[in-house]
């Protein structure tokens, strides 16, 4: 009993530390949403007699994160079979302290744009290493909870940048501090990994059964034997069919690629991040801060609740996905982001701008949409894709779901304000009613949209993986069998 609590407690220990690569996730996405607001306005970064940098520059410090992160996720998946997870987390974190710092003291927008493509690429490579790392650790009966506390830490970590950023709002300069806080986070990643071990099936895969077992007894595995039984007899068939690019396009391993690119799409184009990145702008649109003081700390504010909700749900998610399961929580989950979203589009769509209905009903829907994407797609979505892959290809499938994951990201945070414009039109800005500004109503009913397709895909093609090892998924699907079968 001692034992068993001793290894919990280690268990939880690693996911905890290798989840500090969530939180800079978190972190280094949110942070800018702050910065940028101090950034356009740099006069050390003005040029040629410019009041404010231009749109398109502003555009371009915001989004090449999103499009590095793409790059990070493709670029390293082969990386993290070849070198290990362990070794490529480590990496990442000392990436992650120099990028801070090199944002920190950057003193051109060139320089600037470099590293948010650096910190980009980091943050590509952890948010796929870490609950990859954090699934092959994890005891199966709690490796729900261990992938979700990664989740959980990418939610702090938004929040956490959302009170930075407010914290230095008035500060000169303050976007410097906001980066450089990141520091802190990459250090205790960093640091902290040296003392983790290595993955039970990556050390077997890769290293030696020895090693595969040291670790299987020190995370206190209580199917230890049956677990390394499968690990070999897998390897061997995997062996027999060969490389892992190959083993890609095997037939049995589509349904898992299928998968994982699907709910990465549905977890992105559900719309999560028109209200991470877009909140201050939606609740504007929608007429609040009619003539606020402090625009840069007004714009900030209304964020945090937000945040809060978000990390919340989380945690509730955390107790919830090892009890209900998966696919119950997407049910749940889906069906009352749908029901937001299609509320924030009528709010648009039918309410004069001049309406309070209008500011408050989108505000409502937007503060109950989090808490259900906050405990289905959000966690799920990325603990899924840690389950599906055979062990050989897991950091390569893996990898693709992650990129698909960002490069949805990048379309939906692109397209957000031409798509509103084109479905729906324009109207008059509630805060300067002189002049026109974009309706998102068809925005968010064409993401609810497809968040009907999501709940189809999840009935008719998503797994229970609830109880199962990773072994025994992996032969699930070696069997050929309906992904639904299990
Ligand atoms: C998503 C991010 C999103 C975050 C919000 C993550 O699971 O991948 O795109 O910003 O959740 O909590």
């Amino acid at each position: 009993m001692e034992q068993k609590k001793y290894n919990k407690g280690f268990v939880i220990l690693i996911a905890a530390i290798a989840a500090f690569g969530g939180l800079l996730f978190g972190f280094d996405t949110g942070v800018i949403s702050g910065a940028i607001l101090l950034i356009k306005d740099d006069p050390n970064l003005l040029i040629n007699g410019m009041q404010q940098l231009p749109e398109r520059t502003q555009e371009w410090i915001v989004s090449i994160t999103v499009l590095g992160a793409a790059i990070g996720a493709i670029g390293s998946g082969k990386i993290a079979d070849n070198l290990g997870r362990k070794k490529v987390l480590i990496i990442t974190a000392f990436t992650f302290a120099i990028a801070s710092v090199g944002l920190a003291a950057a003193n051109t927008v060139t320089l600037l744009i470099i590293w948010r493509l650096i910190v980009g690429l980091a943050i590509g490579v952890a948010s796929y290493t870490v609950p990859l790392y954090i699934s092959e650790v994890s005891p199966s009966h709690a490796r729900g909870a261990l992938v979700s506390i990664n989740q959980l830490a990418i939610t702090v970590g938004i929040f956490a940048s959302y009170l930075v950023d407010l914290g230095f709002a008035d500060f000169e300069e303050g976007w410097r501090w906001m980066f450089l806080v990141g520091l802190v986070p990459s250090l205790i990643l960093g640091i902290g990994m040296f003392f983790l071990p290595e993955t039970p099936r990556w050390l077997f895969s890769y290293r030696s059964e020895k090693e595969a077992r040291k670790v299987l007894d020190k995370v206190g595995e209580s199917n230890k034997e049956e677990v390394l039984e499968k690990i070999k007899v897998n390897i061997r068939k995997e062996k027999k069919e060969g490389g892992s690019l190959k083993e890609l396009r095997a037939k049995w391993v589509r349904p898992a690629l299928l998968i994982g690119i699907g709910v990465m799409f549905f977890q992105q184009f559900t719309g999560i991040n028109t209200i991470i990145y877009y909140s201050p702008t939606i609740f504007e649109m929608a007429g609040f801060g009619v003539g606020a003081a402090d625009p840069v700390y007004n714009a900030i504010l209304p964020s945090l609740p937000i945040g809060a909700v978000n990390v919340i749900f989380t945690v509730v998610a955390i107790f919830l996905v090892d009890r209900w399961g998966r696919k119950p929580l997407l049910y749940l989950g889906l069906s009352g982001m749908i029901a937001a979203l299609v509320t924030i589009g009528i709010a648009f769509t039918f309410f004069n701008e001049s309406d309070v209905a209008l500011k408050w009903m989108s505000f409502t829907a937007m503060i109950i949409y989090i808490p259900f994407f906050a405990i289905s797609l959000g966690p799920i979505a990325w603990l899924l894709i840690s389950e599906v892959f055979p062990t050989k290809i897991r950091g390569l499938g893996m990898s693709i779901a992650t990129m698909v994951n960002w490069i949805s990201n990048f379309i939906v945070a692109n397209t957000f304000l031409s798509l509103g414009k084109a479905t729906t039109g324009m109207m008059a800005s509630p805060v300067d009613p002189g002049k026109e500004i974009i309706n998102l109503g068809g925005a968010f009913f064409i993401y609810a949209a497809i968040g009907v397709l999501g709940l189809i895909f999840v009935a008719t093609y998503i797994p229970e993986t609830k109880g199962h090892s990773l072994e025994e998924i992996e032969e699930h699907f070696q069997s050929g069998k309906h992904p639904k079968k299990l």
